[in-house]
């Protein structure tokens, strides 16, 4: 006999992950009076620390507020009325309020996270951290089980359905038998080398810019902390980019005429992050759902991947709630078709985000005059900036 101590127990939703997506569905779900555990593989710190996005939708803002979880992000979140994109050393203004009505918010995704496992502590519902050797059974015979290791115990829930919300590189997505689902991928030749820097934005809204040493992105997280981007090799050493040369490279690509340029500060933070397209079809198979990155990743231009991930668990929370109210079972059976309109349409702009900011390896001159030119023309249509201010403030959540 094994000397592992064993734990069993029942829920109604197990959900594997608590990035934003998994921690927003157990909250919602609480909201609607159903039952969850929470599993994740890292600590607590860990995924709070990891810096990842920071423009939220105001549909994201909406839900967070909401679910009253929103009281930090009304009161520190930073609302931006528009954003600029600079080329050939100028930088034009979008409009969001004008053109699409709306604002996005600059709220660091781990101030969401903070802020969900404060409320997950507070309903008293379990969330395991550091959970080992996660498993999944019984998804496709209507027993479905999560399995992993805690403390020096062997731990097992049985639950009605499995939210997969670990993620891209999870467990749950691998988990689906492969003649039940199907990857569309695209791998782009390039990264972002991002940095947090302690020092005031030098401007109130986010700049994107197109240089023909390649991308750059100004961004923010606070009155006194700048956070920026540079365009690199996916597999780029942090140990070539000395904090001087990460400098020097971001003013050149990021200064304009006007005299405008980030303020240079103390580097707190440097990561580098390769980009891809994906996206799984079906969402689900038998019993388990799958939501947020575990289901779709897109290159990070477009600032789609974290309000993507929020719009999942919405729809597939009321979709539970559904079935548990009222036995309904079509909207779990429309979940995956609905995601994957809104998944697909982030997806377009975020490519087109993409391939019109970033130089291509081997630096193509008239790739390069292409991109200008569809700036230019971007800049010089009112229908063309209004097309991509509705997309970037978010498309309206679908309804069924
Ligand atoms: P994750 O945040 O990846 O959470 C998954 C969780 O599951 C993690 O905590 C992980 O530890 C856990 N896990 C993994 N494997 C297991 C396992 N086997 N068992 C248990 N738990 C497991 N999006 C935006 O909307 N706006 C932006 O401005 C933006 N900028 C970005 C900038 C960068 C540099 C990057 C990298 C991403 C950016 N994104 C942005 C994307 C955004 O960060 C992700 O889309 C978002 O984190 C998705 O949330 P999620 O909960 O689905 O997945
Ligand atoms: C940030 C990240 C993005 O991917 C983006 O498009 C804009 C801002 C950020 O981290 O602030």
């Amino acid at each position: 006999m094994s000397d592992t101590a064993h734990s069993s127990m029942r829920t109604q939703v197990g959900i594997v992950g608590a990035g934003p997506a998994g921690l927003m569905l157990g909250h919602l779900l609480h909201l609607a009076g159903i039952d969850s555990v929470i599993v994740e593989k890292h600590n607590r710190e860990h995924v709070i620390e990891r810096v990842r996005a920071g423009v939220l939708e105001q549909g994201t803002v909406d839900v967070m507020v909401n679910a009253g979880v929103g009281d930090r992000l009304l009161r520190e979140g930073m609302r931006h009325g528009g954003i600029y994109l600079a080329f050939l050393g100028q930088r034009h203004r979008i409009d969001f309020e004008d053109l699409a009505g709306a604002s996005i918010t600059v709220y660091g995704q781990n101030e969401v996270v903070k802020d969900l496992i404060a409320a997950r502590y507070a309903t008293g519902r379990p969330l395991y951290f550091e959970a080992r050797d996660v498993r999944l059974s019984g998804f496709e015979d209507g027993q479905p089980g999560i399995h992993f290791r805690s403390d020096e115990k062997e731990h097992e829930i049985a639950c009605d359905f499995i939210a997969g919300c670990d993620g891209f590189h999870g467990v749950c997505r691998p988990s689906m038998p492969s003649e039940k689902w199907r990857a569309y991928e695209r791998e782009y030749p390039f990264g972002w080398l991002g940095i947090l820097a302690n020092v005031a934005p030098s401007s109130g809204e986010l700049v994107y810019s197109l240089h023909q040493r390649g991308f750059a992105l100004f961004s923010m997280r606070s009155p006194s902390v700048t956070r920026l981007y540079l365009q690199c090799a996916p597999d780029e050493s942090l140990d070539a980019w000395p904090d001087d040369r990460i400098w020097d490279e971001l003013l050149a690509r990021l200064g304009t005429a006007d005299g405008w340029r980030p303020n240079r500060g103390g580097i707190l933070q440097k990561n580098v992050t390769g980009m891809r397209s994906f996206v799984a079809e079906p969402m689900c198979c038998g019993r388990l759902f799958l939501a947020g990155d575990a289901a779709h990743i897109l290159p990070p231009t477009g600032a789609k991947g974290l309000n993507l991930a929020i719009a999942d668990v919405v729809i597939l929370s009321r979709a539970l709630a559904a079935f548990y109210q009222d036995r309904r079972e079509d909207l779990l059976d429309s979940y995956s078709v609905l995601c994957l309109r809104r998944a697909w349409r982030a997806q377009r702009f975020s490519w087109w985000m993409t391939s019109m900011l970033h130089r291509a390896p081997g630096g193509d001159e008239f790739d390069y005059r292409r991109q200008i030119a569809e700036l230019d023309y971007l800049m010089s249509s009112r229908a063309a900036m209004t097309s991509l201010a509705e997309n970037y403030v978010g498309l309206p959540t679908e309804q069924r």
